[in-house]
């Protein structure tokens, strides 16, 4: 992962994306982790500090880790496109990796997919499923429902940042139900506290 890490410093093979970032947003973790989780792209602050998931979708995700009893160092965190989309013009915001910048970046997860060789892997909201599975149909159908990459089963599930906007108790039990079937998958403990995590609580 060290060698992978190194020579992707220096890609230039989207010469916009070259130009104007800060870092090339490798990933975080263990390479060989049993879990990996899949994000869209580096935003303003991941670009900023070289390290994926930072910002406030990365808090709540490492929020979401520790429920499952995992730290950050545990498992493997990567995106699909290693550098921050650019935004011309505009001095703030997001946008979204077109599909030439995820077809040009996916060999780099590829190879990282190669190296950890996860049991499990979490695709975090549609560009991530799209990116890595090549399919468009809707994060809201695809979600809870087992995919395969190279014989590697992945979870999709909602990303972080939509978790942040929607903040209804029901997309975060969605959220919930898709990490307690990645840890029954893996054999990971559940108490019954767990299960129980953002249910609704009986009145009476
Ligand atoms: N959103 C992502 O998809 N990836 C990051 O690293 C940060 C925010």
């Amino acid at each position: 992962m060290d060698a992978l890490r190194s020579r992707a410093q220096s890609c230039t093979k989207c010469p916009h994306l070259a130009s104007t970032r800060k870092s090339v947003v490798v990933g975080v973790g263990d390479p060989a982790a049993r879990l990996m989780f899949v994000g869209e792209a580096p935003g303003a602050e991941e670009d900023r500090r070289g390290e994926p998931f930072v910002g406030a979708a990365g808090e709540l995700l490492t929020k979401i880790l520790g429920a499952m009893n995992l730290s950050r160092d545990q498992v493997f965190i990567a995106n699909v496109l290693k550098c921050r989309p650019d935004t011309p013009g505009q001095p703030t915001g997001n946008r979204k990796p077109t599909p030439e910048e995820m077809a040009t970046c996916l060999p780099w997860l590829e190879e990282q997919i190669r190296i950890v060789q996860p049991e499990v892997l979490v695709a975090l909201g549609a560009t991530a499923v799209e990116g890595l599975l090549g399919k468009t149909v809707g994060i809201m159908k695809l979600r809870g429902h087992w995919q395969t990459y190279q014989g590697v089963p992945v979870m999709p599930t909602f990303h972080p940042a939509f978790v942040l906007r929607s903040e209804t108790p029901a997309v975060k039990r969605q959220v919930w139900e898709d990490m307690l079937a990645v840890m029954e998958r893996l054999s990971l403990p559940i108490s019954e506290r767990q299960r129980g995590f953002f249910l609704p609580r009986a009145v009476g």
